[in-house]
C-alpha cells in the first residue's frame, strides 16, 4: 500500500472531543445542554442503525439527544405538525428527520417544514441557499466533514483540482460549493451518470470524491498518482460468509485505489465517522445561536 490512510475514526473523535468540551463550557455557564431530536419514521434497518450510532455519540458528548420513533404508515400531515412541534419547542436546538422517508411521504416537503435556525443537517432550501452565497447557517455534515478531514490531514485545497462524482443534495452539490468556498479554494467539477469521459476527468483530479452509491465505482485507473481519494460510499454487499449476511464496501475499489492514491478513506472507518462528529459540532452551534438570537431579541 503507497497510500496514507486517512483514519476517519480517529479524526472524527477528536472532533467529538472538542465538541464534548464546548459541550462542557456552555453547560458551566450555566446553559442547558444542546438538544437534539432526531426523527425515525418506520423500520429501515440502516436507518435504525444510523440513528443508534447518532444518539450515542449524542450522549457521550453531553449532547441531550432523543430519538423521536414514529410507525411507518404516519401520515405526511401529522408528521408535519410533529415538526412545527419541536420547531416551536424552546427546549429544542436541533432537529434532524432521518432520510429516506417512505415513499407516501415528500422528503422535500419535510425538509421545508423545518425551522432552517434547527436545521442541524442544513438541508433546508434557507441553509443550501447560505452555502452557495458563502453566507453562515448549516452545512451537511458529511461534507462538512470531510473538508474537516483534508484540513486534519493537511491536505492541500487551495488550487487543487476536487473532483466529486455524483450531484445529490446531500452530498454532491453541498461538497461542491464548499470546495468552491473563500479559504478553502479548490476548483471544482462536478461528475455525475450523464457525464462523458467520466474516468479521464477523474484522472486529473488532486482530490476525488466519490459519492454516487455504487459498489467499487471508482477503479485503479480512475485515480491520480498520489491523490486523496475520499469514499462517501456505504453499500451493502452480500457475503455469506458474515453472520449478518453482508459486508459493506465503499464507492471505490479500495484494494486496487491505495497503490495509485497518495491519500484515501476506508469504508468502514473514513467519512462515515465524521457525518456523525459533524452532525455534534452543529447541534453545539445550534444552541449557540439560538441563544444569541433569543438574546439579541430580549
Ligand atoms: N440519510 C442518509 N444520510 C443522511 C444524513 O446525513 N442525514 C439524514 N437526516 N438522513 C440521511
Amino acid at each position: 500500500m503507497s497510500a496514507q490512510l486517512i483514519d476517519g475514526k480517529a479524526i472524527a473523535a477528536a472532533v467529538r472531543a472538542d465538541v464534548r468540551a464546548g459541550v462542557e463550557d456552555w453547560t458551566q455557564a450555566g446553559h442547558a445542554p444542546p438538544a437534539l431530536r432526531v426523527v425515525l419514521v418506520g423500520d429501515h434497518p440502516a436507518s435504525a442503525s444510523y440513528v443508534r450510532a447518532k444518539i450515542r455519540a449524542a450522549s457521550e458528548a453531553g449532547v441531550d439527544s432523543e430519538t423521536i420513533h414514529l410507525p411507518a404508515d404516519i401520515s405526511e400531515l401529522d408528521l408535519l405538525a410533529l415538526i412545527d412541534e419541536l420547531n416551536t419547542s424552546p427546549t429544542v436546538d436541533g432537529i434532524l428527520v432521518q432520510l429516506p422517508l417512505p415513499d407516501h411521504i415528500d422528503d422535500s416537503k419535510v425538509i421545508h417544514a423545518l425551522d432552517p435556525d434547527k436545521d442541524v443537517d442544513g438541508f433546508h432550501p434557507e441553509n443550501a441557499g447560505r452555502l452557495v452565497i458563502g453566507e453562515a447557517g448549516f452545512v451537511p455534515c458529511t461534507p462538512a466533514g470531510i473538508i474537516e478531514m483534508l484540513e486534519r490531514s493537511g491536505i492541500e485545497t487551495s488550487g487543487a483540482h476536487a473532483v466529486v462524482i455524483g450531484r445529490s443534495n446531500i452530498v454532491g452539490k453541498p461538497m461542491a460549493n464548499l470546495f468552491l468556498k473563500r479559504g478553502t479554494d479548490a476548483t471544482v467539477t462536478v461528475c455525475h451518470s450523464r457525464t462523458k469521459n467520466l474516468a479521464e476527468i477523474a484522472r486529473q483530479a488532486d482530490i476525488l470524491v466519490a459519492a454516487i452509491g455504487r459498489p467499487h465505482f471508482v477503479t485503479a485507473d480512475m485515480v491520480k498518482p498520489g491523490a486523496a481519494v475520499i469514499d462517501v460510499g456505504i453499500n451493502r454487499v452480500e457475503d455469506a460468509s458474515r453472520e449478518r449476511g453482508y459486508r459493506l464496501v465503499g464507492d471505490v475499489d479500495f484494494e486496487a485505489a491505495k497503490e495509485i492514491a497518495g491519500w484515501i478513506t476506508p469504508v468502514p472507518g473514513g467519512v462515515g465517522p465524521m457525518t456523525i462528529a459533524m452532525l455534534l459540532k452543529n447541534t453545539l452551534d445550534a444552541a449557540r445561536r439560538r441563544h444569541e438570537h433569543t438574546a439579541v431579541e430580549a
